[in-house]
């Protein structure tokens, strides 16, 4: 059994003191939820502050991004050490943003991912086509051109470790979802091709998350989708009570 992952992706939204009341609001409402696990990804500044409210809490902290490198003269990055230092147990990384407007490519992409391993972080690593793609009849080629060259060259332990999100990118941030059908389609997809590089056990281990406009009101019927493992959620991941009620999509 899979188990599930509800990760909020918070992108460049919250001050410290936002983010502060989020979690002092959020926590409560969740401290009993064990049936899956609960991510918050945010901003490089609010990662202290809150890695220090979700210690020893079931919520755990992830950063968007990261630089390959532990240390050394790149002004502006962020390496995994730092994030390890801070409390991250998760970093978000290809997300579709960074691909687009900063230009990051699945070779990028794949290091960023194994020097994330390498520091004890699990990497949720995105992929996902455009909308021109999917017209064109081309989903699951870009799906499995990403799959090669964002994913390739990990152990079979990490492969079962690492976590995938399925974020097509016509449906971030647009109010549009894929259905659940065209979700479970990629998923199935996804874990197929997973399994010819690493083999069934990682395929069937691995967690697949959708993203792309889940709200309260779609969630539960893309989660009951076989291959579909829990939801990677920006907008509706901004108030503490649609997000909760994302956490609770199996039970209200
Ligand atoms: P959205 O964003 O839920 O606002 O569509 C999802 C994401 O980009 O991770």
């Amino acid at each position: 059994m899979r188990k599930p992952i509800i990760a909020a992706n918070w992108k460049m939204y919250k001050t410290i003191s936002e983010g502060k009341d989020f979690i002092t609001n959020f926590l409560p409402k969740v401290k009993d939820v064990y049936d899956k696990e609960i991510v918050i990804a945010m901003p490089y500044t609010l990662l202290f502050v809150a890695g220090e409210m979700l210690k020893g809490t079931n919520v755990k902290l992830s950063a968007e991004n990261m630089y390959v490198e532990e240390k050394g003269a790149f002004t502006g990055e962020i390496s995994p050490l730092m994030l390890k230092d801070v409390g991250c147990s998760y970093v978000i990384l290809g997300h579709s943003e960074r691909r687009k407007y900063f230009k990051e490519t699945d070779d990028f992409v794949n290091q960023k991912m194994l020097v994330a391993l390498k520091y004890g972080i699990i990497p949720i690593v995105c992929i996902g086509e455009t909308l021109e793609e999917r017209e064109q009849g081309k989903t699951l080629e870009v799906i499995g051109k990403q799959i090669k060259g964002s994913l390739s060259k990990l152990s079979t332990l990490d492969a079962e470790k690492i976590v995938i999100a399925y974020e097509p990118v016509w449906a971030i941030g647009t109010g549009k979802n894929a259905t659940p059908q065209q979700a479970q389609e990629v998923h199935e997809f996804i874990r197929k091709k997973y399994a010819e590089i690493y083999g069934s056990i990682p395929s069937e281990k691995v967690r697949i998350l959708y993203g792309g406009s889940i709200k309260p009101e779609n969630f539960k019927e893309i989660m009951a989708q076989k291959d579909v493992d829990g939801g990677l959620v920006g907008g509706a991941s901004l108030e503490v009570e649609s997000f909760y009620k994302l956490v609770m999509y199996d039970k209200i």
